[in-house]
């Protein structure tokens, strides 16, 4: 779902982290003052679960296909569209082209007769050679670029039929876009009249990295002949060598965090927009040749080379363990199946699924997953029914379908731990799992989510079921996250390793994002990536260094720091927009007026030629503006970043597409603004989302309004100092003020014993802009070695990580030699530190 749209109510309780009340004011204390942290190192308490970080991971912003997935042909079966889920142009493959040497003369096209097979490739390439002297190719330019690498060995790999004997081989090559450069090149004997696989390796030699190169298969001219195409793959080295294997620079980068788990394969990939485009894991296994793909939620279709043995032996690569997401009878677009005899199938679905992951050679599945080569079954403890029902607009749906789901699994497996995607009443799931994506103050104030108490009050209560974090993230910073976001994302893991007795297992998401422009959907992820190498974001080394000092015990820390003074926020000003997303729509007649001003009109003359597209396909037609893609978040603003006080109002259409409309207003740039969703959720809620440095919250109340296609609404937006009035047909319906956030807290901190070493581990996060002197007791025991490692990671809110500066921020190790029971450490701005003490 799209990235704005959670919010989730936060509360401010101080628990562990004990303010003095006459410091609790706003503007007591300007810039940094000594604070003093008390750790209890003899009280141990909660013991902290040895499983709680892990990966989340689903096909998103391509994360398998053009990331993680080390094949390198984009629409390698050419079943790809113009547009995902239309079928193939038979003109225009998208990803392929004609190539053509000397003077020879030929054409190519798809061609659905006489294919492969008729259900996973279905489809072929014809190139037809008709004469003069040179070669005719398809090239194929990857996933933004294919990647050149010095000293590397390609394996290629195709289905070749043709109708004449070709004198000569067919030539595959790795050479520069524009043909120049022959990095490495192959030839291929024996095509026939027959579909046969071809293998062929390609050996680049001493050169430069780079991406700007493509795949060509040629034949040559001679005999007037067509050759078919199928399948053409080509492959780098892979992680631990293994066919249709993982790009090795993200398998390790993966590995650096320690994780635990795996959840997959989602995520909204798991439900897809509809029952027909989930993922459904029966289509994913056995040859590449039987996979048909799917189309993915998220834009594009899925290859589903990463399918569910992937998913599996790449956790058994990285020593994870399977959280396995099952579909649940509920896909994006509001629909459901039926609890009962309707549902049975897709019960049936998750039980095989299930014996495929950990059935022996005499059961039905569990044989298949030997024939599909991995004899040895996998180890499963956790079973996830499906992903976010609480957006199934059918309220007693999800409890249904999850009953149903629940009995048929505890029967069969009565070992596993069954999570539920939301509270459900009728069973008691082992694990709810809970999502949070918010701005870093929302993660900061909130970090104290799963106390058990609050002012002495019980908080977050023990008796239900144990929590799974299954997804989060502070959403600033785009691709990837900022410093301060890194910053949020450490103040919640300091609330989630206090609170580890309730929350069994978490992780961030999305994990990986392609940084190529159009390749991603998700505002803020964990680790970017181009087709030759890849970045952790400061996120990244905040979790890694969490992770690495885990520590196994709980200890009690009492945290006095006096919080500098917030800058006062201005009032909410700004120019006016549209956008949309997965939608295609029109709007006309927008009006901004100031009093009696009119300050904007788009039907005056000229009118149009100031406003600033961002993504999408935006045009303008007499006096309508209209965007025709079905890429997400597509906007186009104009105006003045200064207007305030406004009546913005206009007239829009829906002419296609999933949502509805997106009426942007107080927009100050690309990363902070507000909008009106009407009909976003796949057209299921209308709310006001404001979003600051990239991460979005609500305004008010969501409606469950939806938009018509096809119908001229009028929209009025109302604006008076912090007020917002939003009116739909001269309807009111949302009356809301935008009101400052609160200040967060400055520094968070946790400790914790690590048993095997004995050592207390701190973790301090310093959310200012100064260092914080911070005296540190050791309550409890005698001694502590005076030198200490120190793990560090700062730098400027706004700093990230990129692929011309992959570690502008990252982790620092040091020592210092000044450790005791009792002493001072000052914690940089901005920072987030682990400290390991020695007891002596
Ligand atoms: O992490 C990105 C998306 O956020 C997931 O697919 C979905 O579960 C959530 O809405």
């Amino acid at each position: 779902m799209k990235y704005e749209k959670k919010l989730f109510a936060f509360a401010i309780h101080f628990t562990r982290i004990l303010l003095p009340l006459g410091l609790l004011a706003i503007g007591v204390a300007e810039g940094a003052e000594p604070g003093k942290l008390n750790v209890q190192v003899t009280e141990p308490g909660v013991r902290i679960s040895p499983t709680l970080y892990g990966l989340m991971t689903e096909e998103i912003n391509h994360a398998y296909d053009g990331g993680l997935y080390a094949e390198l042909i984009q629409n390698r079966a050419f079943k790809d569209g113009p547009k995902i889920g239309e079928a193939p142009d038979p003109n225009h493959p998208p990803h392929w082209s004609l190539v053509k040497s000397g003077t020879a003369d030929g054409a190519m096209k798809l061609d659905a007769t006489n294919p492969v097979n008729s259900t996973a490739l279905s489809t072929s390439l014809r190139l037809d050679i008709n004469g003069g002297d040179g070669c005719i190719g398809a090239a194929n330019d990857g996933y933004w670029g294919i990647p050149v690498k010095t000293h590397t060995a390609y394996q290629v790999s195709f289905y070749a039929r043709a109708n004449c004997d070709l004198k000569q081989p067919l030539t595959v090559a790795i050479e520069s876009a524009d043909g120049k450069t022959v990095y490495a090149s192959a030839t291929v004997e024996g095509i026939g009249p027959e579909w046969k696989k071809h293998h062929a390796t390609l050996n680049v030699g001493e050169a430069k990295s780079s991406t700007n190169n493509r795949f060509v298969i040629s034949a040559p001219t001679g005999s007037k002949c067509s050759v078919w195409l199928s399948l053409v793959s080509l492959f780098p080295p892979t992680f631990n060598n293994r066919s249709n294997g993982l790009r090795p620079d993200l398998m390790q980068m993966l590995a650096g965090l320690k994780p635990a788990f795996l959840r997959f394969p989602g995520g909204n990939y798991l439900e897809g927009n509809t029952i027909e485009e989930r993922f459904d894991w029966k289509k994913t296994i056995g040859p590449l040749e039987e996979r048909p793909g799917h189309v993915c939620p998220w834009g594009y279709p899925s290859s589903d080379g990463v399918g569910l043995l992937e998913f599996l032996t790449w956790c058994e690569d990285l020593k994870m363990q399977p959280v396995l997401a099952v579909y649940a009878g509920y896909s994006l677009q509001q629909q459901r199946v039926t609890p009962g005899s309707d549902l049975q199938p897709f019960v049936q679905d998750a039980l095989d699924e299930i014996e495929y992951v950990t059935g022996g050679p005499e059961t039905t599945w569990g044989a298949q997953r030997v024939k599909d080569g991995h004899p040895e079954p996998f180890k499963l403890n956790y079973v996830e029914v499906g992903n976010e029902d609480n957006f199934d607009n059918v309220k007693s749906s999800y409890e249904k379908r999850f009953a149903q789901f629940f009995d048929a699994i505890k029967a069969k497996y009565p070992n596993l731990k069954i999570i539920a995607t939301m509270p459900v009443r009728d069973r008691q799931p082992d694990l709810v799992d809970d999502h949070y994506y918010r701005s870093a103050r929302e993660m900061e104030r909130d970090s104290d989510h799963y106390d058990a108490q609050a002012g002495g009050r019980p908080k977050f209560s023990r008796s239900g079921p144990k929590i799974f974090v299954g997804e989060w993230a502070t959403t600033e910073g785009r691709p990837t996250p900022t410093l301060q976001a890194a910053l949020g994302d450490a103040a919640w893991m300091t609330g989630m390793e206090r609170n580890s007795d309730a929350i069994l297992i978490s992780c961030y998401a999305p994990l990986l994002v392609n940084v190529n422009q159009g390749a991603s959907q998700w505002g803020t992820n964990l680790i970017g990536y181009d087709a030759l190498a890849s970045f952790g974001s400061p996120s990244y080394y905040a979790q890694k260094m969490f992770n690495e000092n885990r520590g196994d015990r709980v200890l009690p820390v009492q945290l006095d720091v006096a919080p500098g003074k917030p800058p006062e926020p201005p009032m909410p000003h700004g120019k006016i927009g549209v956008g949309t997303w997965a939608t295609q729509s029109e709007y006309k007649n927008m009006k901004v007026s100031m009093g009696d001003k009119v300050v904007y009109s788009s039907d005056s003359a000229d009118s149009t030629d100031d406003w600033q597209p961002g993504a999408g396909e935006w045009s303008w037609d007499q006096g309508t503006l209209r965007q025709k893609s079905n890429d997400v978040n597509c906007r186009d603003t104009v105006g003045d970043t200064k207007w305030t006080d406004c009546v913005y109002t206009l007239k829009a259409r829906k002419i296609s597409g999933n949502e509805g409309f997106l009426i942007m207003f107080h927009v100050q740039d690309d990363d902070n603004w507000l909008w009106w969703n009407i009909g976003g959720w796949n057209n299921s809620r209308t709310v006001i989302q404001k979003t600051e440095h990239g991460a979005s919250r609500e305004l008010g109340r969501a409606q469950n309004i939806t938009v018509d296609t096809d119908r001229w609404y009028d929209i009025k937006i109302e604006t008076k100092g912090r007020h917002i009035r939003c009116y739909l047909d001269g309807k009111l319906l949302s009356d809301v003020d935008d009101t400052p956030e609160p200040p967060a807290l400055p520094v968070y901190a946790t400790a914790s014993r690590e048993d095997a070493s004995g050592d207390v581990i701190l973790k301090v996060v310093n959310t200012e802009a100064a260092d914080r002197p911070i005296e540190i007791n050791l309550a409890g025991i005698d001694g502590v070695k005076p030198q200490a490692l120190v793990e560090e990671l700062a730098g400027q809110p706004d700093d990230v990580n990129t692929l011309a500066d992959p570690t502008h921020v990252a982790t620092k190790t040091m020592t210092i030699d000044n450790a005791a029971t009792r002493f001072t450490h000052v914690f940089p701005a901005y920072s987030v530190t682990v400290m390991r003490l020695k007891r002596s």
